[in-house]
């Protein structure tokens, strides 16, 4: 069946099966690459990916299921460069397979205001698992992004 999708501002119609994960629609009908398989069950956030804004992970969510707008890896680092840099200043992107989930989800969380608390931030972003990083530098991006201030978004 055709679905139609609005991925990073562009309007995109694919053919996919009623079970199509958004995954799979975004990496081999797209190429958009940046958004990762990891475990592929919904368990380690490295396909996370914003529909309306909100972080899903793509790949248990079915593409014929998208009604919103989606936003990759792609569109999130045209739009947030700054959180981009503070990741490579803070050294929280290492093997970096993890990280366009960790820079998504993040950059929802600067857009509606961080937590006050670091225990709550780490919480926040609990579903997106790193083996490298130890946390702590993902945490210090954040909130370095935060404080640095960003460049107003345009839309
Ligand atoms: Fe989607 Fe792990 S690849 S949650
Ligand atoms: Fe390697 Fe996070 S940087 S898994």
């Amino acid at each position: 069946m055709n679905v139609i999708l609005q991925v990073n501002g562009v309007t995109a119609e694919v053919d996919v099966s009623v079970d199509t994960p958004l995954l799979q629609v975004l990496r081999d009908r797209l190429g958009l690459t940046g958004t990762k398989e990891g475990c592929g069950v919904g368990e380690c956030g490295a396909c996370t990916v914003l529909v309306d804004g909100k972080p899903v992970m793509s790949c248990v969510t079915l593409a014929t299921r998208v009604a919103g707008s989606v936003e990759t890896i792609e569109g999130v680092a045209a739009a947030e460069p700054e959180l981009c840099r503070w990741f490579a200043d803070c050294g929280a992107s290492q093997c970096g397979f993890c990280t366009p989930g960790q820079i998504v989800h993040a950059a929802a969380l600067l857009r509606q205001g961080l937590p006050e608390m670091t225990e709550d931030l780490r919480r926040e972003l609990s579903g997106n698992i790193c083996r490298c990083t130890g946390y702590q530098s993902i945490v210090e991006a954040v909130r370095a992004t935060d404080a640095d201030g960003r460049p107003a978004r345009s839309e």
